[in-house]
């Protein structure tokens, strides 16, 4: 069976790729699992209940989250009745979940979100949560995805050779840009440090440039927003699972952007 991942949605530029490609990507690949991360979704910060939908219409099983989930106030009202959305499972108070389990075809699989705390806020420890969820969801299936939203490549590295072996896949979100590292760990976990943005392709991390190189040089307060046009990309990757064992068998990157117009790393 085949996971879709793609990486974190910025703003409408981030949907019409969304849009535009996910249906494309679906088509060609056939996953079983597709998961898209969302927590730039809404203009850059957060999600609201009608783009969640969307995501959903546009091929999306599940939506994850990160330390934006929280940005647009709207997600408060329709988080508890968003039965696909996982936000990072280790916020010590939060509404909402954690894990989601969505059944596809008659193979059930669980998906999970978690934070990383360098250079992030203080959240529980994403270690030992990520222990209890992979324990409770072995009682359920072998195939478990996890989003590890974090900044620094150690922690994401740490986590994806503390998960080798018990879970499917160990994909990275947050930095924006795609890393090269994927790879098969020896016990069978599909991992790659960070997937990518989609969304604005010449701005920075998903925002307008200016204002960035603005604070870079005078270090003055200036607000950054998300380009609504110009040019744009998708990221995301695709994880073979063997279904019987939940072991992976390969991990490769897809980018899409006017200078990669369809790449798939190997
Ligand atoms: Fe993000
Ligand atoms: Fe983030």
């Amino acid at each position: 069976m085949n996971i879709l991942f793609v990486g974190d949605v910025v703003g409408a530029l981030g949907r019409e790729m969304v849009k535009e490609y996910l249906p494309k990507l679906k088509n060609y690949f056939h996953p079983h699992l597709t998961v898209v991360n969302g927590e730039n979704s809404a203009g850059g910060r957060g999600i609201t209940e009608d783009i969640y939908k969307q995501l959903l219409d546009a091929g999306a099983n599940v939506i994850t989250l990160g330390n934006h989930a929280w940005d647009n106030k709207n997600i408060f009202e329709f988080i508890d009745r968003a039965k696909y959305m996982a936000r990072p499972a280790n916020f010590p108070q939060a509404p909402g979940t954690g894990i989601v389990y969505v059944r596809i075809n008659d193979i059930e699989a669980a998906v999970i979100n978690l934070q990383g705390r360098t250079f992030m806020n203080p959240l529980e420890c994403p270690f030992q949560k990520a222990e209890e969820l992979v324990k409770e969801a072995k009682n359920r299936t072998d195939i478990i995805f996890v989003d590890f939203h974090a900044e620094a490549t150690s922690e994401k590295q740490a986590m994806g050779w503390f998960l080798d072996g018990k879970v499917s896949a160990v994909v990275g979100t947050h930095t924006h840009v795609q890393t090269a590292d994927n790879r098969v760990l020896p016990a069978g976990t599909a991992y790659l440090s960070d997937v990518g943005m989609t969304g604005p392709y010449d701005g920075i991390l998903g925002m307008g440039k200016d204002p960035v190189i603005y604070r870079f040089l005078t270090s003055l307060p200036a607000r950054f927003e998300v380009p609504k046009n110009g040019r744009k990309q998708l990221s995301a990757c695709l994880i073979q699972i063997d279904k019987k064992t939940g072991k992976a068998k390969s991990i490769e990157r897809i980018l899409i952007n006017d200078d990669t117009p369809f790449f798939m790393g190997q």
